[in-house]
């Protein structure tokens, strides 16, 4: 199954982190220190790194069959090519044996899975089948992408923002308990980078409140908290087939759930119809969310070669966040005891300008861009967004009420600030170019610590 190499792709030589000199412009200062790449040194890393998507031929020949064979639409011939892809899906995220039980499913229902269009419209389908509407708040964390609040607003309800954990930057329980009012009707955490939240608390606070649960899995398929997977901790979990996704099909999404909950969910992503009900027979209203065969075949294909990546993946983040840990100021985030799986859609770590010699992280980016190693500063804060907060004032202003107030989310501002992400294509490569983030970081440190 060799990968398929874009056009204008090159084999480039792998170059050594030249952190120890041997070259006119890399070898020590006066100082001691290497010169740095963003200042006219060599390198730490040369030559590219994993590309992300990575087609195969067996990719190409899936999706060739579905157009030859025409079963392009999931509603129409192509549904069997759409179901194969849900039925594997719900499998990679089945409880076996050894999963910790959950108030939401005490019966242990099989987990089924619905192909959507995209993270974003599991969300709202996810949100539409547990009820929420307008006059409902939504707990959610500000650090993520802006589809877990907007989810809440396009059905008219309101965002309602709870700080996150400082070990995972995961919604933290104790502050989703705090931001609960009488008209909070759901909690969404995000299991950011693709580190679960902790959801025993989650789903317990949730069980007891009687609120919907659902997960933003979007960037974690196959994650797993006390060795339960992700997506079937609650009512439903979404997830995300966009390109930069551990698993892509360049657009695309899935909700997991369980009984007449997730036939909910089927039913709004294909315009009110019911399974096995007449083609204009709509039960309620819905919206075309459908995935297409081609999406699915895609889909399909590359399930098979994930558990090999997720595993390379978790073995270079253990890997590079022990390397990580022992530079001054720089703290990745490091799965904590509950997490059984980590889907490593990113390598978070935080940035103390202080301990390089105050340097911003703009600056701090900029030379490690230059030392040969892509990252970014991540999210913004969400409840700094002036759209989401004018739509959110706008919803609640619709059934006469006061638009909540806004409550202090210290650990997530800080993330916003000082956060730095390594992406999940690079937790690919070879575990000496692996190694070469750490010696690139290193050598930054040296120079400026
Ligand atoms: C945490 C999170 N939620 C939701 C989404 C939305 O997914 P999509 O881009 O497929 O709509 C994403 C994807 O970027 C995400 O990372």
């Amino acid at each position: 199954m060799d990968a398929v190499r874009p056009e204008g792709h090159r084999d480039a030589a792998r170059v050594r982190p030249a952190v120890a000199g041997g070259d006119a412009r890399s070898g020590p200062t006066s100082a001691g220190r290497a010169l740095l790449a963003v200042d006219g040194g060599v390198p730490a890393h040369r030559g590219p790194w994993p590309v992300w998507p990575q087609p195969t031929e067996d990719d190409i020949a899936a999706v060739a069959l579905v157009v030859r064979d025409g079963t392009w639409c999931s509603a129409a011939r192509g549904r069997d090519v759409v179901q194969a892809f849900e039925r594997d899906f719900a499998a990679l995220h089945a409880p076996g044996s050894d999963a910790a039980p959950t108030p939401f499913d005490a019966e242990g229902a099989p987990v089924d899975a619905v192909a959507v269009t995209s993270g974003t419209s599991a969300l709202i389908v996810a949100l539409a089948a547990v009820g929420v509407g307008p006059g409902n708040e939504v707990v959610v964390p500000p650090y993520t992408f802006i589809a877990t609040a907007s989810a809440c607003l396009f059905l008219g309800a309101v965002p309602v923002f709870a700080d996150v954990d400082p070990g995972t930057l995961c919604l933290d329980p104790a502050a989703a308990a705090a931001a609960i009012t009488p008209r909070t009707k759901a909690v969404v955490p995000v299991h950011f980078a693709g580190c679960p939240a902790d959801m025993s608390a989650l789903a317990d606070l949730c069980h007891e409140r009687g609120l919907a649960l659902i997960e933003d899995a979007c960037q974690a398929p196959g994650a797993a908290w006390a060795g339960r997977p992700v997506g079937t901790w609650g009512n439903f979990g979404c997830f995300s087939f966009q390109e930069s996704k551990n698993l892509s099909a360049g657009e695309g999404g899935a909700v997991t759930g369980r009984g007449t909950g997730i036939e909910t969910v089927w039913s709004l992503h294909n315009v009110g119809r019911t399974r096995g009900g007449a083609w204009y027979g709509h039960a309620r209203i819905g919206q075309n969310l459908r995935l297409t065969g081609l999406q699915a075949a895609l889909l399909r294909s590359q399930l098979r070669r994930f558990p090999a990546q997720a595993a390379r993946r978790a073995a270079a983040a253990s890997h590079l966040g022990a390397l990580l840990e022992r530079v001054p100021g720089i703290e990745p985030l490091l799965p904590p005891a509950g997490v059984t799986a980590h889907a490593w859609h990113l390598l978070p770590f935080r940035y103390d300008p202080a301990a390089f010699g105050g340097r911003c992280r703009g600056d701090f980016l900029k030379a490690l861009l230059a030392e040969g190693v892509p990252a970014s500063s991540g999210y913004t804060l969400l409840s700094d967004n002036v759209a989401l907060r004018e739509r959110a004032g706008a919803n609640a202003a619709l059934v006469g009420a006061a638009q909540p107030a806004a409550g202090p989310v210290p650990v997530a501002a800080a993330a916003a600030e000082n956060g730095c992400w390594l992406p999940q294509n690079l937790l690919l490569a070879e575990e000496e170019d692996v190694a070469s983030i750490a010696a690139a970081i290193e050598k930054i440190s040296r120079a400026w610590g």
